[in-house]
């Protein structure tokens, strides 16, 4: 098997443009060694969703991250849903799934249509101004705050902590600011739910704390671990999702065009966004036995990271895949993951993505972004922009 394709998820080319060394991966190494991430990475539309349906072989519950030999990163977080396997992942996910299910979700159509309009509202109606500071950031952090019940003017703060979780990546060696930044949102949430234990209110914290699994409730490292979960699974994903929409669709007027003339095409369109720049490019999996794919024979330990966002660019499962098309329905896209670990907030981050895309649709119609006044986030498994110039 061809190792001529040379591909690291941390290399600041990659990060920039990763599509290139895909379709690359896809072609001639399907089952590739990365050295930089220890990891081997499957870049092909049916191995990611192969691997995503077999969470026997390919298991959650040594972390979600590539990292390097002799570090075991569920020794660096407090036990979490996602990085879990059955039975306790299923225990976990019952848990929590009531607060998310799509008729829920519905019913926070008001609320975030009431924030959108807020913050677009503040706005400069002329001139440049920062996307992400702006709109993208704020509007899912503040939906996942009062989802969980902490205060939202605190968003400042615990949006500094989980955007230096996301961009510290153990391989590098600057994995000490992420470990910081997770023991700082610890701390945040043990105070509120020790509050919540005392004085229970209506929101998701309060479920959490009186949650019982076999007549148990959680302990308080699970509790802890939940809540960074949430708020960071919860609002880095969809910032992204909606400043990466905002650039292709800035580059692509014609869609632009169709979308403004006739807005029942947004949910479509969101879809393939989804698809087209996936905000969550891959993450990994590690083998719980011997598995040979691809002529590669990989080793029970081995971690595999899996590509969703090249999965979503192959072109045997979307035809002409490197070409954006709001009319494509890709209702296979993998950018939600697929199996047990379903994205939870899916119903969440659509209907956040649809109003929000609505709203921009309506008040700036033919929007520009100017990519070399903008700063791309530097993480390895998150695409999408620190800073984003929009007018
Ligand atoms: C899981 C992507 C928004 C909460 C996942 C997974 C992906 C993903 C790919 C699968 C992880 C895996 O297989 O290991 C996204 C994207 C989003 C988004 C692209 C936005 C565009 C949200 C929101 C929440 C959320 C708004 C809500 C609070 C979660 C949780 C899990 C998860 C809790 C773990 C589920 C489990 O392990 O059973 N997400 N997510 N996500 N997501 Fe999202």
């Amino acid at each position: 098997m061809s190792q001529q394709v040379a591909y690291s998820p941390f290399d600041p080319e990659v990060m920039a443009d990763p599509y290139p060394v895909y379709r690359d991966l896809r072609d001639h190494a399907p089952a590739y060694w990365s050295p930089e991430a220890s990891s081997w990475v499957f870049s092909r539309y049916e191995d990611v969703s192969a691997a995503l349906a077999d969470p026997a072989r390919y298991s959650s519950a040594s972390g979600i991250f590539p990292t390097p030999p002799g570090v075991d990163m569920t020794e660096l977080f407090l036990p979490m849903l996602i990085m879990s396997d059955p039975p306790r992942h299923t225990q976990l996910r019952h848990l929590v799934s009531k607060a998310f299910t799509p008729r829920r979700i519905a019913g926070l159509e008001a609320h975030i249509q009431t924030l959108v309009d807020d913050l677009l509202d503040q706005t400069p109606e002329a001139g440049p101004w920062d996307f992400v500071s702006g709109f993208a950031g704020p509007l899912p952090a503040i939906v996942i705050a009062d989802m969980l019940g902490v205060p939202r003017e605190d968003r400042d703060r615990f949006r500094t902590w989980s955007t230096t979780l996301i961009q510290s990546n153990p391989t590098r060696g600057e994995f000490g600011a992420g470990l910081d930044a997770a023991a700082a949102l610890y701390d945040y949430f043990a105070a509120f739910l020790a509050e919540r234990r005392a004085h229970p209110q209506d929101d998701l914290m309060t479920a959490l704390v009186q949650a019982e699994v076999d007549g148990e409730h959680l302990p308080e490292e699970e509790l802890l671990g939940f809540c960074l979960l949430l708020l960071v699974a919860g609002h880095e994903t969809t910032t992204n999702l909606l400043s990466n929409s905002a650039v292709i669709i800035a580059q692509h007027p014609e869609s632009q065009r169709q979308l403004v003339d006739n807005p029942n095409l947004v949910p479509a369109a969101v879809e393939e966004l989804l698809r087209f720049d996936s905000p969550v490019q891959g993450l990994a999996r590690t083998l719980t036995r011997q598995t040979t794919l691809h002529e590669q024979t990989m080793e029970a330990g081995d971690t595999v990271l899996l590509l969703f966002g090249s999965a979503n660019r192959d072109d045997h499962a979307f035809p002409d895949a490197d070409h954006f098309d709001i009319h494509r329905a890709p209702e296979r896209q993998v950018a939600f993951g697929r199996g047990i670990h379903f994205c939870l907030g899916a119903s969440l981050a659509r209907l956040e993505a649809r109003i929000a895309l609505m709203a921009l649709l309506t008040r700036h119609r033919d929007w520009d972004v100017d990519l070399d006044s903008s700063i791309r986030l530097r993480s390895g498994p998150i695409r999408g922009f620190a800073s984003l110039s929009f007018q």
